[in-house]
This record gives structure tokens, sequence and C-alpha cells, in this order.
């Protein structure tokens, strides 16, 4: 990791150095954040990190810490290390980024004041509450959109931290697959991932999505059953791993066999393995998601669910009830990154296609993006009973939807690198062909 690391620090040096002369700053400070705590209790929330912060060092359980970045000079850690005796405080510092920084341990949140306080014109990113007594986080929006915009592109240290993330979270994939056809309940499916990866759910990059039969319908179903189903038909798990910061997002759904279901399953695999392959430097990534409601359709058609031609289904907005979610997203440090929607450094917008709202990202693809590819095809009741009150309800097979809808749904959501030639490289295929 040595050199790699010590590369992604100089480019951010550099970046960061450009990126305020551009903005009138002399210097740059960054609050990792601090813990925040339930209402009228004694109880934090899971700390979240400022992702500015863990984008230049590998730290994610630190509140209370500060980075200042100067022209010219290495950048200052000031690193918080409580004496705690109710928690376990940061270990000492150690690590490779220990050597390339300029290092100060404070003991109380006050005391990074005095190292934070240089002549000039300081741009502060930080959350309000991270605020000290004169370091007021003033988040200077043309700054940020620098940032943002820049860090869609990552470096060959973020590659290597994401290759590890789709690697770690792999094994877990199969362990919940392996669960599920043994009949387990959706918690012990949660619980059986868990553990293949190491992970507790403080560490998940996001709560897994574990969802069994028609719970595959619920884009972002947020629990999971204790008591497992009379039968398992189909399992829809959304689920990552975090190394060093950096995510993965990966969904799979697996059958217990049913002709049907099994058919679906394997069209939307080859439309998403092609949809990956769409992943090309210079490729409008709103292209990618229109060419999805036209794969959709196609499969749609090919199984008799709508028997209507693929022109008429998009003619009449049919294929958003079955995928009403956008093709993917930025991924990073945060599972859906920043800046999906910038069309330059400066802030202006690049704008989602009409009708399409809950699409993320709206950017040109470029050489070092990382983004998901994630097709669905769902049986939601809520939509299917909207698509019923129009014309197109007449094309529909109800027979087939209401069979298909005991299984929920099929996504299949890959992490995937642009490169600067040819194919992608598809980190989560990768990691799975590690594990075969
Ligand atoms: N796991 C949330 C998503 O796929 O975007
Ligand atoms: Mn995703
Ligand atoms: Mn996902």
């Amino acid at each position: 990791m040595t050199k790699t690391y010590s590369h992604h620090l100089h480019q951010l040096q550099a970046q960061a150095e450009q990126a305020l002369a551009r903005c009138g700053f002399d210097a740059l400070v960054i609050a990792s954040g601090i813990e925040k705590y339930a209402f009228l209790d004694d109880r934090p929330y899971l700390f979240a990190p400022n992702p500015h912060f863990k984008h230049w060092l590998p730290l994610v359980n630190h509140p209370h810490s500060w980075l200042l970045i100067r022209p010219g000079h290495k950048p200052r850690v000031v690193y918080y290390q409580p004496d705690d005796f109710w928690h376990v405080p940061p270990s000492d510092p150690a690590g490779e980024w220990t050597e390339l920084v300029e290092l100060v341990v404070i003991g109380q949140p006050d005391e990074a004041r005095a190292h934070l306080q240089v002549p000039g014109r300081l741009a502060i990113i930080g959350e309000a509450d991270a605020a000290l007594d004169g370091v007021t986080p003033n988040n200077p929006a043309d700054l940020l959109n620098i940032l943002h915009y820049q860090r869609a592109n990552k470096t060959g240290y973020e590659l290597e931290q994401m290759r590890a993330a789709s690697r770690r979270a792999v094994p877990a994939h199969l362990a919940a697959k392996a669960a599920f056809l043994a009949g387990a309940s959706e918690l012990d499916i949660h619980r059986a991932y868990l553990a293949a990866c190491g992970h507790t759910d403080r560490d998940l990059p996001y709560t897994n999505i574990v969802a069994l039969n028609e719970h595959g319908a619920v884009l972002h179903y947020q629990y999971q059953e204790a008591q497992a189903p009379a039968e398992s038909r189909a399992l829809l798990i959304d689920a990552g791993a975090q190394v060093n910061g950096y995510a993965s997002d990966i969904t799979r759904t697996w059958s217990a066999g049913d002709a049907m279901f099994d058919a679906l399953l394997a069209r939307m695999e080859a439309a998403q393995l092609a949809l990956v392959d769409e992943v090309r430097a210079g490729v409008d990534y709103r292209s990618i998601h229109l060419s999805t409601h036209a794969k959709v359709a196609g499969i749609l058609q090919d199984l008799g669910v709508v028997k209507l031609s693929v022109a008429e289904q998009l003619a009449q907005g049919v294929t958003s009830t079955f995928f009403p979610h956008g093709i993917g997203h930025l991924i990073g440090l945060q599972v859906h990154d920043v800046g999906g929607f910038m069309a330059d450094d400066s802030g202006t917008l690049s704008p989602k296609p009409e009708g399409h709202p809950y699409l993320r990202l709206t950017r040109t693809l470029t050489p070092g993006m990382v983004v998901t590819i994630e097709p669905g095809l769902y049986f939601i009741p809520t939509l299917l009973n909207k698509l019923k009150a129009t014309p197109a309800a007449a094309a529909v097979d109800w027979n087939l939807v209401a069979h298909l809808s005991r299984f929920g749904g099929v996504r299949i959501e890959d992490d995937v690198v642009c490169r600067a030639d040819g194919a992608p490289e598809n980190l989560t295929r990768d990691a799975f062909a590690a594990q075969a």
C-alpha cells in the first residue's frame, strides 16, 4: 500500500492547493465530526465521519480529530485520543499515514483550536456541531464543488480499497445464499452474512437489505424477520462491506427454483452484464439508465408479462412500474457518493432525464470513476395498482404478475470501474470469480 497511499496523499494535496488558490483561501481545515446523541438520552448514534476527513486518512472511528492542509506543508493531523475509561479511545496513531503527516495528539476537543488557527482565509469543512470557538465550519460552496467533482475519479489507492471492500463482501453473499437455500430466516441470513465478512452492524456501509419472497419488492426493505417463512422462494440481498472507509454495494437475487422466475433471473443477469459493458469513458451515464428501460421492456415482452412492443411500453411509461429506481450511482467514501449531478467543477448541474426522478448520476463517465450498475425488475403492489388504472393494463398478463409477485423481484448490482480504454473493471464479478 505504501506507494499508492503516498501517491494518493500527494494527489489530494495538489488538488487541494489548486482548489484553495482558485477560491481565494490560504488553508483548508477539515473536521472529522462529533458523536451525536439521541434526544434526552446518553446513547450516541453510530459515528459517521466527515467523508472529506477519511478521504485523506484511513481513520473512521475518530471523532473530534482535525486536518489542516496548507500549500507547501505536510498535512497536519490533530488526533484526538482522550483518556477514557467508559469507552475504548482511538489507539495510538499507527500506520504508514503517520510518516507522511505532521501529527499532533490531543486529549481534549478544545485543544485542537491552537493547532488549527493559522493566518489567512480558512476554508473549514465540517458539520456545524463540530465547531470550536474560533473554528466554525464555513463549507465554501465553490471549494466543495471542486472537491466533490474530483472525488468521483479514484486514485490507485482508492481502487485498492474498493477491490478489497468487494472481496470482503463476496464470501458473505455466498454464506447468505447458503443460509437462504437451507431455509433460514432473514435474521439468520443477516447473521450468516455478518459472520462471514467479520463485520458487525456498526461496520456495514449501509443497512443490509435481506428480503425473502414478497419483501424483495420493497426497494429498501429495512427489517430482518426472525421467523422463517413457510416457503423460501427467493432472496434479494443488497449488502456491502467497508475497508478503510471505502464501501462496496452488491445485490444478488437467488431462487429456490421456479421455471418462470428463473427465466426472469437469467434474462436480468444477461441484461445486467450488457449494461456493465456500457460503462466506458465518454458515455453519458443517463444513456445507460435509458438503455435499461429498453431492456426491461424487452424482458417483460419476452416473458409475456406485458404484450406490448418495447417502443409501446416506453411510450406509455410501463417500464417505470417494474423498474422505478435509477440504474446506479457513484460509490466510494459514501455508498451514494456526492457529485452525481455535476456537469463541471463549478456547480453547473446536469439534469435528470424527464420522467426519471430517482436517477442519482447524470455525468459523463471518465476513467477512474466507480459506479454501480443495478438493474431491477419488481412486482410492487402500489405501482401495479396504478398501472391497472391505465390503458396499458389490458396488455398485462395479470395471472403471470400474480405468480411472479410471490418472488418479490430481482435486482443484480455490481460495482464497476470506468477505464481509459476498453472494457470496464467489474470489482464485484472479479471478487466472485476469486472465490470460485
Ligand atoms: N444499497 C443501496 C443501493 O443499492 O443503492
Ligand atoms: Mn447501489
Ligand atoms: Mn445496493
